[in-house]
Order: C-alpha cells, then sequence, then structure tokens
C-alpha cells in the first residue's frame, strides 16, 4: 500500500521508535543489520532540495527550468523523508543482494508500521536515489546505496481502498497438476 498525499504531522519521537523497532526486525542473513535511516524533516528537508538540485544542475548543466523546479519541490511532498540505506559491506557468504534484499524488507517493516499508526507513506526512488553527488552529500560510504525515499506523513483525504488481486495467477502449486 502507498499513500502519495500526505500533510503534517509526521511522526513524532515515540511513534518513530516504534517505526524502526519494526523495521530492524527484518530476516537479516548473517546478522549483518545492512540498514541504516535518515530521518529528514523540517529544515533538513531544504537542505536536501538543495543537494538535489545541485546533484542535477551538475549532472546536466542544460537542465531545463521546469525540471529544476520540479525536482527542488520534491521533497516537501510530505512532511517528512526517510531515508532508507543498505548499509552494504564485502562478505564471504552474504553476497550483496542478500544485504539489499535485508534492507528491502526493513524498510517494508517499516512502511507497515506507519500504516500501522495510521500514517500514510510512499516508497520513491528516481535517478537521484543512484546520483554520486547525492550520495555523497549524504554521506554514504562507497558501499553503501539509497534504497528508497520514504515520505511520510498523515494522509490527506480518505484511504483508497485496495484492488482485487487475481491471487491464483500468482501464487500456483507446484508441481502443476
Ligand atoms: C524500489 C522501489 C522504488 C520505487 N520508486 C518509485 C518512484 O520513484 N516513484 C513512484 O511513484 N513510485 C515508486 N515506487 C512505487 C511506489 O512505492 C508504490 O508501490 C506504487 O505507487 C504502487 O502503489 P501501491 O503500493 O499503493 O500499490 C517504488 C517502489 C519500489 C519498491
Amino acid at each position: 500500500m502507498s499513500i502519495t498525499k500526505l500533510m503534517a504531522p509526521g511522526p513524532n519521537e515515540r511513534q518513530l521508535l516504534e517505526i524502526f523497532k519494526a523495521a530492524n526486525r527484518a530476516p537479516d542473513h548473517g546478522k549483518l543489520q545492512p540498514w541504516r535511516f535518515w530521518v529528514i524533516e523540517g529544515e533538513g528537508l531544504n537542505r536536501l532540495s538543495q543537494v538535489f538540485v545541485d546533484a542535477l544542475s551538475s549532472y546536466d548543466a542544460e537542465i531545463s527550468p521546469t525540471v529544476l523546479e520540479k525536482t527542488k519541490n520534491m521533497p516537501f511532498r510530505a512532511p517528512m523523508i526517510i531515508v532508507a540505506i543498505a548499509k552494504c559491506e564485502d562478505h564471504p557468504k552474504v553476497p550483496k543482494q542478500e544485504q539489499l534484499l535485508a534492507c528491502a524488507c526493513a524498510t517494508q517493516n517499516l512502511l507497515n508500521a506507519c500504516f500501522a499508526l495510521n500514517f500514510g507513506a510512499v516508497w520513491r526512488t528516481g535517478e537521484l536515489a543512484y546520483n554520486r553527488d547525492v550520495k555523497q552529500s549524504l554521506g554514504l560510504k562507497p558501499m553503501e546505496e539509497i534504497i528508497g525515499f520514504i515520505y511520510v506523513g498523515t494522509p490527506v483525504g480518505a484511504i483508497p481502498s485496495a484492488p482485487e488481486a487475481d491471487t491464483q495467477a500468482i501464487f500456483a502449486t507446484w508441481p502443476p497438476i
């Protein structure tokens, strides 16, 4: 589930603690805890906006003013952004792929905890998640990856109901009869 229209308030300190406890219970091969999260709100969102604009401008000097303006406004689509960072390391038994997956599980747990507390959230990436300058400005180490910008806040309006899933097309008995 995702909610894209979000307003203040975001989670308070006590609620964030619950959210992070849930994130930390992700399946984790080798107990590496290959995840960490930046919580960004208030003035931090202005700083993130500047990081996005700087990264885009240096990456493409001929960027259109419209795209630049859109990028500048991106961080203000919610009162809080949680940056999910995969803290990958070289490991003899746990390949990087598994560390990324564990971080994704932690992030999904985080999303579910947000929803359980009646907040809305949406997982976003886009090219800036993989941009070298953005990663550097957010203090990532060379082996680390931004796997998502999780926008969190109070849902604006009613939460849409989930579409019916064709589960039979997805889950089947093997071997097939
Ligand atoms: C790794 C990852 C990256 C995503 N990046 C974006 C994104 O940049 N923009 C976007 O609109 N949705 C993105 N999504 C999808 C949304 O989070 C969401 O799943 C989608 O809008 C479907 O909505 P639903 O979850 O309510 O079905 C991403 C999802 C994942 C797992």
